[in-house]
C-alpha cells in the first residue's frame, strides 16, 4: 500500500524516546526515510531504528546536540548525504527543569532555552538553507506544549521557551510560506513519556492533573505522532501558522492548584 510519505525524508530530533520516537516510527510507517537524532542513550536510538527496519522502513542514526549550531548544520548535511534530501523537520528535542522563579539559575535558563528554542531556531535555519539552495518545498513541525499558551508556575524557563516557539512558528509561517515551506506547532498536554516520570510517580499530583483533563487520562505518544503524520503529509498541505493542541482538553480547563 502506498504511504502518505513515500519518497520523503524526515528528520526528527530527540527521536530515541517518548514523542520523538513515536513520531519517527509513525512517519516511517507512512513511507518516509527517517533521520533519528539523539544526544545520548544510543541504545534507545538503535531500538527506534530496529523497530522501523523490522516494519520495512529505512532509518539512520545521527548524534547531535541541537543546542550547538555546528551540530545542527552537520545533522542536516548528514540527512542530505545519507538519504539524499530532507523534506520534513520535526523539532521535538526538549527538556524541562522545575524551580521557583527566584531560584532559577543561569545554568537552568541556558540549558532549557538552548535546547528548546535555540536548537529549534538554528536547526530550522540549516534545514531551510538547504531547501532554498535545492529549490524544494518543506514541512516544519515543532513539538511545543500546551505551555506555549498556558501558564505553568515553577516552570518559567520552559514556558519562556515554548511561548517563544509559538511566535517563531507564526513568524516563519509568513516568511517561509512563499517558499512552499509550511510551519506548524503541535502542543501536547500531559503525555505518557519520560519527561513526566516524576509526575507519574506522584499520585496526588497526577490525580490533581487528571482532574483538570476533560478526557480524564494522559495522552499516548502515538496519538501525538498521528497529528505529526497529518501535518507532514499532503493532507496537511494547506495548513501553516497553526498550533494543534493535543491535550485531552486540558488547556480549556486549567485551574490553579
Ligand atoms: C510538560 C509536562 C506537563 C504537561 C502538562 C508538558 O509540556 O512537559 O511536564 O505535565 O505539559 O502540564
Amino acid at each position: 500500500m502506498a504511504g502518505r510519505l513515500d519518497g520523503k525524508v524526515a528528520l526528527i530530533t530527540g527521536a530515541n524516546s517518548g514523542i520523538g520516537q513515536a513520531i519517527a516510527e509513525r512517519l516511517a510507517r507512512e513511507g518516509a526515510d527517517c533521520v533519528i537524532d539523539y544526544i545520548d542513550h544510543v541504545e534507545e536510538a538503535d531500538e527506534t531504528r530496529s523497530k522501523i527496519k523490522s516494519a520495512g522502513g529505512n532509518a539512520v542514526l545521527v548524534q547531535a546536540d541541537v543546542s550547538v549550531v555546528a551540530d545542527c548544520t552537520n545533522l542536516i548535511e548528514q540527512a542530505w548525504t545519507q538519504l539524499g534530501s530532507c523534506d520534513i523537520l520535526v523539532n521535538n528535542a526538549g527538556i524541562e527543569r522545575t524551580a521557583s522563579f527566584v531560584d532559577v539559575t543561569e545554568a537552568d535558563y541556558d540549558a532549557v532555552l538552548d535546547v528548546n528554542l535555540k536548537g529549534a531556531f538554528f536547526l530550522t535555519q540549516a534545514f531551510v538553507r538547504k531547501l532554498v539552495a535545492a529549490k524544494k518545498p518543506g514541512r516544519i513541525i515543532n513539538i511545543s506544549s500546551v505551555h506555549e499558551d498556558m501558564v505553568f508556575p515553577h516552570f518559567a524557563t520552559y514556558c519562556a521557551s515554548k511561548g517563544a516557539m509559538r511566535m517563531l512558528m507564526r513568524d516563519l509561517a509568513v516568511e517561509l510560506g512563499p517558499l512552499g515551506i509550511t510551519v506548524n506547532n503541535i502542543a501536547p498536554g500531559a503525555i505518557n513519556t519520560p519527561i513526566n516520570t516524576s509526575l507519574l510517580a506522584n499520585k496526588p499530583k497526577l490525580n490533581a492533573l487528571l482532574a483538570n483533563i476533560p478526557l480524564g487520562r494522559l495522552g499516548e505518544p502515538d496519538e501525538v505522532a498521528g497529528v505529526a503524520a497529518f501535518l507532514a503529509s499532503n493532507d496537511g498541505a494547506y495548513v501553516t501558522g497553526s498550533t494543534y493542541f493535543i491535550d485531552g482538553g486540558l488547556i480549556r480547563n486549567y485551574h490553579e492548584q
